[in-house]
């Protein structure tokens, strides 16, 4: 949808974190230098912290600086930033909260919109929704947004538990549930590939598709991060919800017009058409692993059992490679493969479609098969569509060459290319949620991640499995084989450049 940005008061819970300081101070920052943000804004900073409002307006500048390099207007822009120290479960902390929001409203001729967003921990998110409301925070004239980061929930009853006490405070319509995924140039370019070409979606189902390959892989290991992600494991921090609304895009019908609604329903109807699986045939579907010590580029790493904050013994998965089945009439079998993990090869995210074989061979006596037709969906790190066609060989007329016609979206300049929490903050402003998840989503990808969590846990795994800066255990390929495909090489799939 088209609307311009709306007047609001942004307040930042969690304002001294990292995602405030990496992403989304940035990302307003661009907003406002593109004109995108009206004059009429402010932006509360919450947090434990007993900062002035000087402190940090001079942290909001050092985050851009570090972030953005640039800073030009930023005194006028940071001139909108306020900081009020805070203890979530305090109410006089929200009344405090309360009547400066207020003064800002008049101040900024807000009337009265407000969006709340969430940057911590999500333990916090239901007694900050309540006392939002219990203390008259929502209690106002404009439109009240709550943005929330993930995880939501860490199975389905949590997430229902969760989502119960969000609605108490906030109607579904107000839940701006953040899934950056969808937030990504090449992840929204999925829809507008197959619904604004002729050529692609007459071709889109099982009568022209073989498979298709959704990889997201990872260089970086866990990092800094073991505490919570020995509770996560790759299944929850990535399956549950990136790579899931991949495949939602992927498989979904058209939707008859482009709004939420209509976007949203279509999405739910194919992860609803997702091949429940029993308990004993998750290991036909699902493979974990783990990383062992290995090499990133010339450096040794140690395996995940060794990363800070991680259990020697963990039985965590770092990896997941999986076959989806989606049964519909456009899919019924055609495999959805999807694979991600930490500490592999390479750090790219792509989207393979696979074509079925042409009826005939002419060439090459027919005593070599030809490469089938790819469709190449790169979402990062770089960003484009291929196409692998076959040609001739040069000078000859039986044998052909492998070609790729590429799209290289070439104009990646960090000033005007937005990010992702650019996108979404823009459309959160704008009132639009078409690329925030739907609790109806939610709810389906944790049934269908929660029956493979419930099997591995009563499972012991033999971890590790891969070792670092490879492509993941060799399990992963089983998958495909047994089907009579591959993966497709990351490397094999590069964008060439214009
Ligand atoms: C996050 C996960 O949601 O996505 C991280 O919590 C992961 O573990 C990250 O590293 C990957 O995002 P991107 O945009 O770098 O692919």
């Amino acid at each position: 949808s088209q609307q311009e940005t709306q007047v609001s008061l942004i307040m930042i819970f969690g304002a001294t974190g990292d995602l405030a300081k990496r992403k989304l101070f940035p990302s307003l920052y661009h907003l406002y230098r593109k004109g995108k943000l009206t004059d009429q804004f402010a932006v509360v900073g919450v947090a434990r912290r007993p900062w002035t409002n000087e402190e940090f307006v001079q942290h909001v500048k050092n985050s851009i600086e570090n972030a953005v390099g640039c800073h030009e207007d930023i005194d006028d822009f940071a001139s909108h930033f306020y900081y009020q120290p805070h203890d979530v479960s305090d109410t006089a902390s929200y009344q405090q909260l309360k009547e400066l929001a207020s003064e800002l409203d008049t101040k900024y001729r807000l009337e009265g919109n407000r969006i709340f967003y969430l940057a911590m921990a999500p333990e916090f998110f239901g007694t900050i929704a309540h006392h939002l409301k219990g203390e008259g925070l929502t209690d106002t004239a404009g439109f009240k947004r709550l943005v929330i980061e993930k995880p939501f929930g860490h199975d389905l009853p949590s997430a229902q538990e969760l989502n119960e006490s969000l609605r108490k405070a906030f109607k579904e319509d107000e839940i701006y549930r953040i899934d950056h995924y969808l937030g990504k140039q090449m992840v929204q370019n999925i829809e507008v590939i197959r619904f604004a070409n002729a050529l692609f979606e007459p071709l889109w189902n099982n009568r022209f598709i073989s498979n298709i390959q959704v990889t997201s892989s990872e260089v970086l290991g866990v990092e800094e991060r073991g505490r919570y992600y020995e509770k996560s494991g790759a299944l929850r921090d990535m399956v549950q919800n990136h790579m899931l609304q991949m495949v939602a895009l992927l498989a979904m019908e058209p939707p008859i017009k482009l709004t939420t609604d209509e976007i949203r329903s279509e999405k739910v109807k194919a992860l609803r058409a997702m091949r429940q699986m029993e308990a004993n045939e998750v290991p036909t579907y699902f493979v974990r692993g783990q990383y062992g010590s290995g090499v990133n580029g010339e450096t040794k790493v140690v395996g995940y059992r060794e990363e800070p904050n991680v259990d020697e013994q963990s039985n965590t998965e770092t990896y997941v490679g999986g076959k989806i089945l989606i049964d519909n009439f456009r899919w019924a079998g055609v495999p959805f493969y999807i694979r991600t993990g930490k500490r592999m090869a390479a750090k790219s995210t792509k989207i393979v479609v696979q074509f079925k074989d042409i009826p005939m061979n002419l060439y090459y006596g027919a005593t070599k098969p030809l490469s089938p037709n790819l469709l190449v969906i790169h979402i990062q790190p770089d960003e484009g569509i291929t196409l692998h066609l076959n040609a001739q060989r040069d000078g000859s007329s039986t044998e052909t060459k492998p070609v790729k016609l590429s799209f290289a979206n070439n104009s990646v300049d960090s000033m005007n290319t937005p990010e992702a929490y650019e996108k979404l903050l823009y459309d959160c402003m704008r009132g639009d949620a078409t690329n925030f998840t739907h609790w109806d989503e939610v709810a389906l990808s944790w049934a269908f991640v929660d029956k493979i969590s419930e099997y591995w846990s009563s499972t012991p795994a033999s971890f590790p499995n891969y070792e670092a800066g490879s492509m993941g255990p060799k399990q992963a390929d089983e998958l495909l084989s047994n089907d009579g495909f591959h993966w497709w090489p990351i490397d094999h799939l590069d964008v060439d450049k214009c």
